[in-house]
């Protein structure tokens, strides 16, 4: 089963800057995603987009929103429509007349499965932190201090045994720290203490 979306623009470039409100956001997140772990999942890939823009973009609120946004809705349609992941929810935002940006980094999350490049910095850091935040989250699970006192090197041994959460993507990660030119050991410090607030 082939994810591709066979196309590399979406929206209308004179949709930029519309978002969504945050209500109208977290009525499609709960209408759509029954499944915990992917919400939380989410909202925790929301938090850092947002803290990101935020800390390193410079953004203003609007712009921290929107960042915010397409880390919240990124996977929205995964728990209904596996099969129409990504493409159920890029259309869901074109008709709402969402920015293209929002839609091309959501497009892009998965560019080998959706056949969509990352190309702005939006774009970079959702894919970015998808992967590695799953990782980071996984290993919280496994200490009984879940995120306190969490370091850099214990997150690494986790990256290097390949059978530690087996499902995410290591090429991935580093594709992603590439792309965005962004050391790993940065960016996982980065995580930690911000993914640990969100619950
Ligand atoms: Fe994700």
């Amino acid at each position: 089963m082939s994810l591709h979306l066979g196309r590399n623009t979406f929206g209308n470039a004179a949709n930029m800057g519309n978002l969504l409100s945050r209500e109208e956001a977290n009525k499609l997140f709960n209408d759509w995603v029954m499944n915990e772990r992917l919400q939380l999942h989410m909202k925790q890939v929301a938090y850092l987009m947002k803290c990101w823009a935020a800390e390193k973009e410079n953004a203003d609120e609007q712009l921290q929103w929107k960042w915010e946004l397409a880390g919240l809705l990124h996977d929205a349609d995964w728990d209904q429509w596996p099969d129409l992941h990504c493409k159920k929810i890029i259309e869901e935002l074109e008709n709402r007349n969402v920015d293209p940006e929002v839609l091309h980094a959501i497009a892009s999350h998965g560019h080998l499965h959706f056949g969509v490049e990352p190309v702005n910095n939006i774009d970079k850091m959702l894919y970015a932190f998808d992967e590695l935040s799953g990782l980071i989250h996984a290993y919280s699970l496994m200490r009984p201090e879940a995120y306190a006192g969490m370091e850099l090197k214990g997150v690494k041994k986790r990256l290097k045994e390949k059978s530690f959460a087996a499902n995410v993507s290591r090429e991935d990660i580093n594709d992603a720290c590439n792309r965005a030119n962004i050391l790993l050991d940065d960016l996982i410090t980065f995580i930690i203490p911000r993914q640990a607030t969100v619950v």
